[in-house]
């Protein structure tokens, strides 16, 4: 596994830097083919199983959501900076780079019922997709490939913010059900993830999906883990992800 140099110096700028990167991450929308329309349609999509429905974020979810980021430790854990939240909103809602799903629970919501959505919150799962040179030292995608060419992969980021959800695998079910989306629906099959080191649950939640580590970054005292499904491991996602009631639901 790869290892950062740390600059003991520069480890608080860098770290700032990395929280304000990890909330605003600039994209090249002109390379991000298709970007605009796949963004419009993300805004459209339910992810629906069994227990849970992902569904797009709205204003009405904007405080609680915000009330969840007064808990230093998801603070910390999840690496977010509670200060820039709400700014930082603009960029998932619009850049098309960014794909963002608040997860509900399903026996508190149903589309078709008058439910309050807000009170079924319990958290959130986010995609940042980029493309990558192969070769380049971010790169976690095949070496070879043709001069020029880069491939699309995309960084899961998920929470259960509230606690009695946790440990009872819906967080597993959560990552199925957002790797068949970015799957079918983006067309990726390179998918990474950046976990602090103190994090064991969520490493051992990545891990046990096929999730392997790839860099560790002293600077930032987190893993890289990275999972590139193959026709094998895509066909059991798919079985998983149908065992657990996996549909689209696409407002017209
Ligand atoms: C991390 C998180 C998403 C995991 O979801 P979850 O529903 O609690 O996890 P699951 O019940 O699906 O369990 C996932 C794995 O972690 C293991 N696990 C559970 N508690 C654990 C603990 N305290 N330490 C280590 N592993 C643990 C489970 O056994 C399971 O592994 P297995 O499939 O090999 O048995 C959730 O706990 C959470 O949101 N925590 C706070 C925010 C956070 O850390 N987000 C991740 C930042 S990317």
């Amino acid at each position: 596994m790869a290892k950062d140099r740390v600059d003991p110096a520069n480890l608080w700028f860098q770290r700032k830097l990395r929280r304000f990167h990890r909330m605003a991450i600039p994209t090249n929308n002109e390379v991000l083919y298709g970007a605009a329309e796949r963004k419009s349609r993300s805004l459209r999509t339910i992810i629906s199983s069994s227990y849970l429905l992902l569904v797009p974020f709205t204003e009405d979810m904007m405080d609680k959501y915000c009330g969840w980021f007064q808990d230093d430790h998801l603070c910390r854990i999840t690496g977010t900076d509670a200060a820039i939240i709400k700014d930082s909103f603009t960029t998932w809602t619009t850049d098309p780079a960014k794909i963002m799903f608040i997860v509900l629970d399903r026996r508190k919501y149903e589309p078709d019922r008058k439910d309050d959505a807000v009170a079924a919150m319990i958290g959130d799962v986010n995609l940042v997709i980029s493309f990558v040179e192969p070769g380049s030292p971010d790169s976690l995608s095949p070496q070879k490939l043709p001069a020029g060419s880069s491939l699309q992969e995309v960084e899961v980021m998920l929470m259960l913010a509230e606690p009695d959800y946790r440990c009872k695998g819906l967080g597993t079910q959560i990552l199925h059900l957002i790797m068949r989306y970015g799957l079918e629906e983006l067309g990726i099959s390179v998918f990474k993830a950046h976990i602090s080191r103190d994090n064991h649950q969520s490493l051992r939640l990545f891990q046990s999906a096929g999730y392997s580590q790839t860099h560790y970054s002293e600077v930032f005292g987190e893993y890289a883990l990275t999972l590139n499904l193959d026709l094998r491991s895509k066909s059991a996602l798919i079985d998983k992800t149908d065992a657990i009631g996996y549909s689209l639901l696409l407002e017209t």
